[in-house]
């Protein structure tokens, strides 16, 4: 297909291809006088068990590119997590890439990067054209493996990999261990959503002294530095409190509802029994807690400020997690078809359908249909 039939362009392609997450290789080699050659390269992958095959590609326009393909052997370095710097190294031109990086002969005289998560050492078995790169094939004749954890790469970035092992949660599963894998998950969520957003987001648990933020993640316009790993907040007057008392069973909040209550200070929407009630029942139907300015937390921010709150279900039904947004009330848009809202919904049922909580047909329609 010639360049102008397409419908997508380099750069489109370039992202679509960064959606498939790859470990990171050095490719090492020596020229004919015995120098060190290498270069970072994700194109890796394997190709025959039995004889065992590999191949990797290269650009035709890469400095190094006539060493490779005069080369009778090559090494795939394969990256550990704690070697950004050598990718970044071996990903740039020059002469000299090896200075200062420690290494040791392989077969051939070929240099094996220290402290590598693994090593193929090949013998170069043919070559083909491929476009703008060309394919090279490889036997692997010796392979060592360190028990480090490889470097990841995708969508442009380096990433690290952890085990998938969340699954559905099991009718055992004890609430705990739910709640501690809920917290993973919805970590790495909340630092996706709070980088597209550009909002202060929160993830809150029911801890042993009430709401618990156990997670911030800034914007580029952090509302205060005194966001507190393990701020409580009280119930009746933050988002996130309220959230836990409209969905977590009674008894289990209202001992603090009552020493609220007790204390005073709560606004005439929860100041008794049946105003709270009915504030209560008013968050499950919207589905969410939304606070248009507030003064409650001016000491703490040193700002009047807006939050929304929306809750993640664990399989048993139990509000898991609280999903928060904070910003000072001038500027924080909680407008029921915003981004933020909209951004926080979808994100809050996605979590929760991950975590085998609320099957979809128990979202609210509106949820469903984003
Ligand atoms: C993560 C990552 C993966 C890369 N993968 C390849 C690859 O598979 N093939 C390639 O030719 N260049 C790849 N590159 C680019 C080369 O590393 C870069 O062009 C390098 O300068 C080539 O080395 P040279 O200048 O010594 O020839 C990659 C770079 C990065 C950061």
């Amino acid at each position: 297909m010639s360049a102008s039939q397409q419908a997508f362009d380099s750069r489109e392609l370039r992202q679509v291809l960064g959606a498939f997450v790859t470990g990171v290789t050095v490719i090492t080699t020596l020229d004919r006088q015995g120098r060190p050659h290498g270069l970072t390269a994700n194109s890796f992958s394997s190709v025959s068990l039995d004889p065992p095959l590999i191949l990797w590609s290269q650009s035709l326009a890469s400095p190094s590119h006539p060493v490779f393909r005069e080369a009778d052997r090559f090494v795939v370095n394969i990256l550990a997590d704690d070697q950004v710097d050598i990718s970044n190294r071996f990903a740039r031109g020059g002469a000299d890439k090896f200075a200062g990086c420690q290494t040791d002969p392989g077969l051939g005289g070929v240099p094996l990067i220290r402290g590598c998560a693994a090593y193929l050492e090949c013998r170069r078995i043919d070559s083909f054209p491929g476009g703008d790169h060309v394919v090279f094939l490889g036997k692997v004749e010796r392979i060592e493996r360190s028990g480090s954890q490889s470097l990841v790469f995708g969508g442009g970035r380096y990433l690290v990999a952890q085990p998938h092992d969340i699954g559905t949660l099991g009718a055992g599963s004890g609430a705990n261990i739910a709640r501690l894998k809920a917290v993973r998950v919805a970590t790495r969520a909340l630092v996706e959503l709070s980088d597209e957003l550009d909002e202060t987001l929160g993830l809150g648990v029911w801890g042993n002294m009430g709401p618990t933020i156990v997670r911030w993640e800034e914007s580029s316009q952090p509302i205060s530095e005194n966001l507190r790993t393990g701020l409580v907040l009280p119930v009746l007057t933050s988002a996130t409190g309220l959230a836990f008392a409209a969905w977590l069973p009674p008894e289990t909040t209202a001992s603090f509802i009552d020493a609220e209550l007790a204390q005073g200070g709560v606004d005439t929407a929860s100041s008794d029994t049946a105003a709270l009630a009915q504030r209560l029942a008013e968050i499950r139907a919207t589905g969410m807690v939304r606070l248009l300015g507030t003064d409650a937390f001016a000491d703490l921010y040193g700002t009047r400020i807006s939050a929304i709150c929306l809750p993640v279900f664990d399989p048993t039904g139990a509000m898991v997690l609280a999903l928060t947004a904070i910003g000072a009330s001038d500027r924080l848009d909680i407008g029921e078809s915003g981004r933020l809202v909209t951004g926080l919904r979808a994100c809050a049922a996605t979590l929760s359908q991950r975590l085998g909580g609320l099957p979809p047909s128990s979202i609210p329609q509106e949820e469903q249909s984003q």
